[in-house]
């Protein structure tokens, strides 16, 4: 893997050097990207002569886009120490030095963070929403460790050990994986469609299965676009990019935009089928006896949209969830949105459907190819359905 390390200016950067060596010897290509601060710790050409390449960390020295040009050339960013500043910085979108530009610019690709700082700088809420942000975004993090502190004080801010993070990189590390040259679009959750300004038409789902299929994808080496209805859940896998949205059309927007550069597309959202045709700004009132009518109007059906622009090899997968004639019923959406699979979730099966933390399907292809499953955990079935749809023809 060709591995730029990003070094911030805390005490730990003293610690860099033995990380670049240890990814270098890794079998790494490293590259380093230094803040101003970070070199007030460690040298440049200690740097240099680790790595064996040239130091980034003069934004308008070497060429102006060379925060482009790296950000091309590097497969993952790690970021190790990872101050409170920095954090902070990409939290809030500043690039106004060679690595923050470079973080921006790096959106999409793999970043691991290893925070270090003072225990009551890492406590602070500030630093904490930040690092929460980050995680929404997939940015992974290592550490911080409890431990002595170089204020002299003990307690958790102490940066994670470079064989720590070197090991973590190891084991994202995807070079033989089957998918890692793919990118998958999954989609997940429930949608909100709004009826006033605090209310809201939604359903059940709680996104569980989407989110482990974009688990199971990102761990077969694919980048994978996650884009998901109100769900509390997170995820954290440097290959996932997840992008949150509240309605049909918000979800509809992302995933058309994404498409035409993807391999593939699994969609497991539970799409509101209707939105009220008005969404008042204002909290609506009750009106007595008289009861209260809703207009609905229809939503874009994002499978069907994704059908209608499917290109010679990409590979498209929904689902269904039936009551009644399921095995008809999904056979008539697999034609009808022309897809490749369709996934059938019978809501008849007990421990199935939303909420649970299992499920059991049915995997009907276009080719007539036909995978059932027994009650399983919602991971085992991501790996069922991954293992049938994108991974199908890289084990022939
Ligand atoms: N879906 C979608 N956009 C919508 C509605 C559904 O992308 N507006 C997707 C879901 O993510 C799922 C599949 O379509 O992959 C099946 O959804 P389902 O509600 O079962 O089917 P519908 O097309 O709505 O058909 P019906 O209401 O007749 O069951």
């Amino acid at each position: 893997m060709k591995v730029i390390v990003g070094i911030t200016g805390g005490i730990a950067a003293y610690k860099a050097p033995e990380l670049v060596r240890q990814l270098v010897k890794a079998g790494h290509e490293v590259r380093c990207a230094a803040t101003e601060h970070a070199l007030e710790f460690v040298t440049r050409v200690t740097l240099e002569t680790v790595s064996g390449n040239a130091l980034y960390s003069d934004l308008f020295a070497s060429g102006r886009t060379e925060h482009v040009s790296l950000k091309d050339w590097g497969d993952l960013l790690v970021v190790a120490p990872a101050t409170a500043n920095i954090i902070g910085k990409v939290a809030n979108g500043i690039a106004d030095d060679a690595l923050s530009t470079l973080l921006l610019a790096f959106s999409g690709k793999p970043v691991v963070m290893a925070p270090a700082m003072n225990c009551e700088m890492w406590a602070h809420p500030a630093v904490q929403h930040n690092i929460e942000t980050l995680k929404g975004w997939g940015i992974r993090m290592v550490g911080p460790e409890s431990g002595e502190l170089a204020c002299g004080v003990s307690g958790v801010g102490r940066m994670a050990e470079p064989e720590q993070i070197a090991a973590y990189i190891a084991s994202l590390s995807t070079h033989d994986s089957q998918l890692s040259t793919q990118k998958w679009l999954v989609t997940a959750g429930p949608t909100y469609e709004r009826i006033d300004s605090v209310r809201f038409i939604g359903n059940y789902s709680s996104g569980k299965m989407g989110f482990a299929l974009a688990q199971v994808l990102a761990d077969a080496g694919a980048d994978v676009e996650l884009v998901t209805g109100p769900t509390a859940l997170t995820i954290e896998h440097p290959r996932v990019r997840v992008t949150r949205v509240e309605s049909a059309r918000e979800m509809y927007a992302a995933a058309t935009a994404a498409f035409p550069t993807c391999n593939g597309a699994i969609l497991s959202a539970a799409v509101a089928d209707y939105r009220p045709s008005e969404c008042a700004d204002h909290k609506l009132k009750k009106n007595g006896n008289e009861g209260m009518h809703l207009d609905l109007v229809q939503n874009p059906d994002i499978l069907a949209t994704l059908g209608s622009m499917k290109r010679e090899g990409q590979t498209l997968v929904g689902f269904a969830l039936e009551t009644d004639n399921e095995e008809a019923n999904a056979q008539r959406k697999l034609d009808k949105k022309n897809l490749d699979y369709i996934v059938l979730n019978s809501l008849r099966d007990k421990g199935a459907g939303f909420g649970v933390d299992t499920n059991k399907v049915t995997i009907i292809g276009r080719d007539g190819s036909r995978k059932e499953s027994p009650l399983m955990s919602k991971k085992e079935v991501a790996q069922l359905i991954v293992e049938a749809t994108a991974l199908k023809d890289t084990q022939q």
